[in-house]
């Protein structure tokens, strides 16, 4: 972790379809990384819909040096995912997040971004920085790096999801290690992990705001301490319904901030509209308490007042005392509804109860949600 990276800057270039073009760490179907100095060092032409690209990888930061190299396809793919859900926004998104949307869209819309050209608004804004990385990151390199205000984001875009990831160590004493991607074509609207698209069009907008911009920062730092007290799920459970899964109230009515909810269509709709999953107050204390769903939609929503508030609530306590009466492990079922609790809705579950994703009564609820809702 010693190493200073405060000043490296992520670089891109846009290839033109069908130039060729220098990349010493481009390998061929069938073939292994060389490393420097070895027989890769050559002139080549991409090969569409083969890989992502490839890019030094720091195993000590898990940062890729670069984004990859991306096809007009994937390109394409982002402005298809772009254009479906940038249409979701009005209404529904928090004001915040509408606000630091505006700002960044310039240099979102037109394709894949390039982290370069969303830093130059995000840094003088609020002193972060999106990085790229290759996969989901450790635990505590994940808050190491939100303490220092860089927002690990995933280089790849579904649709082109890594299939087998490829880390081959350089020649003997020169590091960093190379890591490139096979591409393989799956559901554009299935996310196996957070991808591009989840991190920078769900998560960068928010990181504009000053208030959630210090709420995340303070979030990584915690992040050490729980690890320590062995209370990494609770702490986890916190960025869950709140960075990921946040409503919060505002004076027009109940709006979303949460990148998982931001990123898909579907939750947009279902977690503002549909009378299945409860929606409660937030309560800190509550939430480290309460299990998640990971693959579906969440059957219950916290609900927040401002960021300020959620600021207070998290950066300003001492967790140390409170995890040592948290019971490892939680105890509140995701549909769980407590006496204690500040109910803004109480849901009828009845999504969950038809068996969620897949399911056709539970299918013909997100049917009807679409109807109702213009999708
Ligand atoms: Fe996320």
């Amino acid at each position: 972790m010693a190493e200073d990276i405060s000043t490296a800057t992520p670089q891109r270039a846009i290839p033109q379809m069908g130039d060729a073009y220098f990349d010493p760490l481009l390998q061929d179907a069938g073939e292994g990384l060389e490393g420097p100095g070895g027989a890769m060092h050559r002139y080549a032409r991409r090969p569409e819909g083969f890989m992502l690209g490839a890019a030094d990888f720091d195993p000590e930061t898990w940062l890729l040096s670069r984004q990859p190299l991306y096809t007009e396809a994937e390109h394409h793919r982002w402005r298809l995912l772009f254009d479906n859900q940038r249409k979701m926004l009005p209404g529904r998104a928090c004001s915040d997040f509408l606000k630091g949307f505006a700002a960044l869209e310039g240099a979102m819309k037109d394709g894949i971004p390039d982290f370069a050209d969303l830093n130059a608004v995000l840094e003088p804004a609020t002193g972060w920085r999106v990085v790229p990385v290759p996969e989901l990151i450790p635990d505590n390199v994940f808050f190491w790096h939100l303490e220092n205000r860089r927002f690990p984001a995933g280089a790849f875009i579904r649709g082109g999801k890594p299939k087998t990831l490829k880390v081959r160590k350089a020649n003997e004493g020169a590091a960093p290690e190379h890591i490139a991607y096979s591409q393989v074509e799956d559901d554009l609207f299935y996310l196996q992990e957070p991808d591009i698209f989840h991190d920078v069009f769900g998560h960068v907008p928010m990181l504009m705001d000053p208030f959630f911009a210090d709420y995340i920062a303070a979030y990584g730092k915690g992040g050490r301490r729980a690890i320590e007290h062995n209370r990494l799920k609770n702490f986890g459970a916190i960025y869950w319904y709140t960075v990921e899964f946040g409503l919060i109230q505002e004076a027009e009515g109940l709006r979303i901030y949460g990148a998982g909810i931001l990123s898909s269509p579907d939750e947009t709709l279902f977690s503002l509209y549909s009378d299945s999953p409860h929606r409660i107050a937030l309560n800190v204390d509550r939430v480290m308490r309460t299990d998640y769903v990971i693959s579906d939609f969440q059957d219950t929503y916290f609900v927040i007042d401002s960021f300020e508030a959620l600021h207070k609530a998290t950066a300003g306590r001492d967790f140390g005392p409170i995890y040592q009466r948290l019971p490892a492990g939680f105890t509140y079922a995701t549909t769980a509804l407590l006496d204690t609790d500040t109910v803004v809705s109480a849901g009828t579950q009845e999504y969950k109860f038809n068996g969620g994703k897949g399911k056709p009564r539970a299918m013909a609820h997100m049917d009807r949600l679409r109807t109702a809702h213009g999708r």
